[in-house]
């Protein structure tokens, strides 16, 4: 945009003032710079994008009952700080300041253009799987000559899942295992089979954000239960077991998303019995399973040793191989899994052939490749929490033993405010309430470390300036409600 051309689009003084709500500081006698940092508050978090046209001075006085002099000392203050621009005739517009300015904004990141988004917790794909999709093609060019349906799966896909499973201690056989396009799809094929409308589903809070659309898509109703700063809070999931009966549970218990914990043995036993004393089903999402971070990986059995049939363990290629596949499973009783598969033929019949014979080649390849991811983002981990000890000294986190993320925790409840404001100093970041059911966990902010270490390094930098710049404008102006942030 040319900060020179006057505006399009024009806010009224009305509509300023409701933006503004409480723009003035109790007892402040600051009135003007109050109310520049206000207005410098609605720019960088997307309320005033750039280019809006601003409502004359006195129109504005009026609306927010001051004078016309404390309107126009805020104005020569934006002027000065290159976030509004008057020209004779043509009246004043907002622009983001290029460059250095005087007006106390951290300067521009070296190449403000380039977007790091650290929105989406996803690693690029692991080495191989082009040559997997090569090694992959004689089959599937035999495939051709039949249907190329298969609903459950392809059996060579799902012998090889099955032998995961057994490998890490549940003995599984393949007709166990259905193939699905996904972790996610897995979840809304089991809400489809196990959930009806204004049921209660009972999901961890913060949790993964898609989850809980899938649980209202499904027009159930979602029952956080808090996390603790530690990990779960078993005896309030036991009581919300008891207490609101869920018709079904839904847990992410290995480097959970976002809050990288895992829970331990003794934990999945207590929350195995609760469940079957209750009789509640779970889905257990083990999509990060595969990220174990240790230098000896240490992950207890997984939780359908603990829960039986009640367990609908759903997993993914995603984060282990390559998210592009499009290619997770489910592991199920074959009660549920005959179920499942009925109620798939409402919704899609089958996985490409292509990405499953990919995703077979894959699995069968020694484990050289993931052993050299978990190193990787072990090293991406450690740059991103000696890049926040540096910059952001006074957030806080615990160092997960796995997963793609570190969940901090900010000194003020200015999470959403925090990311609006990082997407003009060029970085993308998911605030807490993005976690939660109901809003809220402004003290939380997810920051994956899914990017090479320099690039997180910079990143940070830029998150420090957006949290200064928020500091900066004050204390959060009320009754504006979130910010949505993409
Ligand atoms: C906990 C969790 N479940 C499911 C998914 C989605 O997995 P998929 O891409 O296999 O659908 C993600 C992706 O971020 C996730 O973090």
């Amino acid at each position: 945009m040319n900060p020179e051309i006057p505006p399009s689009g024009r806010v009224t003084a009305r509509r300023l003032a409701e933006h503004l709500g409480l723009w003035r500081r109790g007892g402040s006698r600051h009135g003007a710079a109050d109310l520049a940092a206000g207005i410098r508050m609605l720019v960088l978090d997307g309320r005033l994008p750039p280019g809006t046209g601003l409502p004359p001075e006195r129109e504005l006085a009026e609306a927010l009952g001051v004078s016309r002099t404390l309107v126009a000392s805020a104005w020569e203050r934006l002027r000065t700080s290159g976030l509004v621009v008057s020209r004779r005739g043509a009246g004043s517009w907002t622009a983001v300041p290029r460059g250095r300015s005087s007006g106390g904004l951290a300067d521009e990141p070296a190449d403000a253009h380039q977007l790091i988004d650290l929105a989406r917790a996803v690693p690029e794909a692991i080495p191989g799987v082009a040559a997997a999709a090569e090694a992959a093609l004689p089959r599937f060019t035999a495939e051709l000559g039949g249907h190329g349906l298969y609903e459950q799966g392809l059996p060579e896909l799902r012998a090889r899942i099955a032998q995961r499973f057994t490998e890490r201690g549940l003995p599984t056989e393949p007709d166990e295992i259905l193939v699905t396009n996904g972790a996610h799809h897995g979840l809304a094929m089991a809400l489809r089979v196990l959930v009806g409308p204004g049921d209660r589903v009972l999901l961890e809070q913060p949790t993964y954000p898609n989850a809980i659309e899938a649980v209202r898509a499904a027009h159930a109703l979602p029952v956080p239960v808090a996390m603790t700063e530690d990990g779960w809070d078993l005896d309030g999931l036991e009581a919300t077991l008891r207490q609101a009966a869920p018709r079904l549970a839904y847990l992410v218990v290995d480097f959970q998303n976002p809050t990288g914990h895992q829970l331990d043995e003794a934990g999945r036993a207590r929350l195995g019995t609760a469940l079957r004393r209750a009789r509640t089903p779970v889905v257990i999402d083990e999509t990060h399973v595969d990220l174990d971070l240790r230098d000896s990986p240490a992950s207890p059995p997984p939780f359908a040793a603990f829960a039986g049939d009640l367990v609908l363990a759903t997993g993914s290629a995603a984060k282990s191989h390559w998210g592009g596949l499009r290619i997770g499973w489910i592991r199920a009783s074959r009660e549920l899994v005959n179920r499942l598969l009925v109620a798939r033929r409402g919704l899609d019949l089958g996985s490409p052939v292509f990405e499953q014979l990919v995703l077979a080649e894959l699995l069968a390849a020694p484990p050289a490749a993931l052993v050299e991811r978990r190193a990787r983002l072990a090293a991406q981990r450690d740059a991103l929490a000696d890049a926040l000890a540096r910059e952001c000294p006074d957030w806080s986190f615990h160092l997960p033993d796995g997963g793609l993320s570190l969940w901090c925790r900010l000194p003020a409840p200015v999470s959403t405010r925090v990311a609006a404001v990082a997407q003009n100093f060029g970085v993308r970041v998911a605030p807490g309430s993005f976690f939660a059911v109901h809003g809220g966990l402004e003290h939380w902010l997810r920051l994956p470390f899914t990017r090479p270490s320099d690039v997180l390094a910079e990143a940070v930098r830029r998150l420090a300036s957006a949290a200064a710049s928020v500091a900066e404008c004050g204390a959060p102006m009320a009754d504006n409600g979130p910010v949505p942030v993409t």
